[in-house]
């Protein structure tokens, strides 16, 4: 009986499965197989000025599957530019789910790792930073001040940066970038399936002008208190208050509360016309990657256009998710690898007396005269 049941349940299990994944309806999806390179057009941005850098076709150096490939950025101070088609379509009254994985292996200290969605026409071969696309989104690190995830809409030629802050991770392993847009004009931004922001398009980005402004002839009464914080007129002394020594300071000794703030009225903004298609772009066509990088390592892979979040969600978890385990182990041996090699370095420099090559000599004349400077104080 048991057995039965448990068995209806996973054949009920697997109708779900196959149901949901057959109603998702995948625009684009790549994961870097055989074939990758008639799927992608270079760009020649750049290449004139010898500027455009070289995608490495590799899985890393740590990794969980040494045949599971991506693409690579492996020049510093190099642009990048790299773009692939799909049929076109719209996302009106649909979905739509923008995913990719990313891997800094480099430490990245200033460089983006996001991708765009274009639209209508591109000649692929001049796809560069000023080429218009619709909606940009993923990671971007730049010192200590830049660790966000973009997601910027562009609208009538102007880029609209989400409003909200939004982390991005930081460190040297694989993560997943998910972006969903709601024919409701809702959105969730996800890194590794977990839900990092979520709201609405009208009020996390400007992309509409305002609804309300303030009315520039709203004067201010005559007799109003400016002050932001007035005492509290129900705050009571703390019993035994005039024992207290002065010097001990009275954090709580008299509470404020806020006082009326004088608002200027808003008034309705006569300019303001209502869309509820915002997130509608009729003629997507691309995915491309464009990117300036100081220090290359970063790998792109799995990446995914699709109108199901559930659909999206699966292949995170049966390429990131299966395999973030085993990345993590490697990233561990190559880390220790690592100390073991500096340490020995640094044995060497200490004891390689009878090694007589130039590098030696030259470091030997430094040390002459920098003991010889330090003689003459
Ligand atoms: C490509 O990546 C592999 C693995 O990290 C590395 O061994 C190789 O040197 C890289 N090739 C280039 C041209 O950067
Ligand atoms: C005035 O505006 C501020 C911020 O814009 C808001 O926090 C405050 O509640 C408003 N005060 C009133 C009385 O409407």
């Amino acid at each position: 009986m048991v057995i039965r049941r448990s068995s209806l349940a996973a054949a009920l299990a697997v109708v779900v499965a196959v149901a949901s994944v057959a109603s998702a309806e995948v625009f684009f999806e790549e994961r870097f197989s055989d074939g990758w390179e008639n799927r992608w057009v270079k760009s020649d941005w750049k290449k004139e000025d010898n500027m455009a850098g070289e995608w490495n076709y590799t899985s890393g150096k740590w990794t969980a599957d040494a045949e599971d490939k991506g693409i690579q950025t492996s020049e510093d101070y190099r642009f990048y530019a790299i773009s692939a088609e799909f049929p076109e379509f719209s996302n009106k009254e649909k979905t739509l789910v923008l995913q990719f994985s990313v891997k800094h292996e480099q430490k990245l200290d200033c460089g983006g790792g996001y991708i765009k969605l274009l639209s209508g026409d591109i000649d692929q071969k001049k796809f560069g930073g000023d080429t218009p696309y619709s909606i940009m989104f993923g990671p971007d690190i730049c010192g200590y001040t830049t660790k966000k995830v973009h997601a910027i809409f562009t609208r009538d030629g102007k880029n609209h940066l989400i409003k909200k802050e939004v982390p991005c991770e930081t460190d040297q392993l694989t993560h997943v970038y998910t972006f969903v847009v709601r024919p409701d004009d809702t959105y969730s931004i996800l890194i590794d399936n977990n839900e990092k922001q979520t709201g609405s398009l009208y009020s996390d980005w400007d992309i509409l002008p305002p609804k309300q402004i303030k009315d520039p002839d709203a004067k201010k009464p005559e007799d109003w208190d400016d002050n932001e914080y007035i005492p509290d007129p129900e705050d009571k002394k703390p019993e035994g208050y005039d024992d207290i020594p002065k010097e001990i300071p009275d954090t709580d000794a008299k509470k404020y509360i806020l006082s009326r703030r004088w608002n200027l009225t808003s008034i309705p903004f006569a300019d303001f016309k209502d869309d509820p298609y915002i997130y509608v772009y009729p003629n997507l066509r691309y995915v491309g990657i464009e990117l300036w990088q100081v220090k290359s390592g970063t790998l792109f892979d799995n990446i995914l256009v699709c109108n199901d979040p559930e659909y999206a969600k699966k292949f995170a978890e049966e390429t990131w998710g299966k395999n973030k385990d085993a990345e993590k182990a490697a990233f561990d041996e190559a880390e220790k690898k690592k100390d073991v090699e500096e340490a020995n370095d640094d044995d060497e420099d200490l004891d390689d007396e009878d090694e007589d090559s130039d590098a030696k000599v030259d470091s030997d004349a430094e040390e002459e005269q920098e003991s010889a400077s330090h003689d003459e104080l």
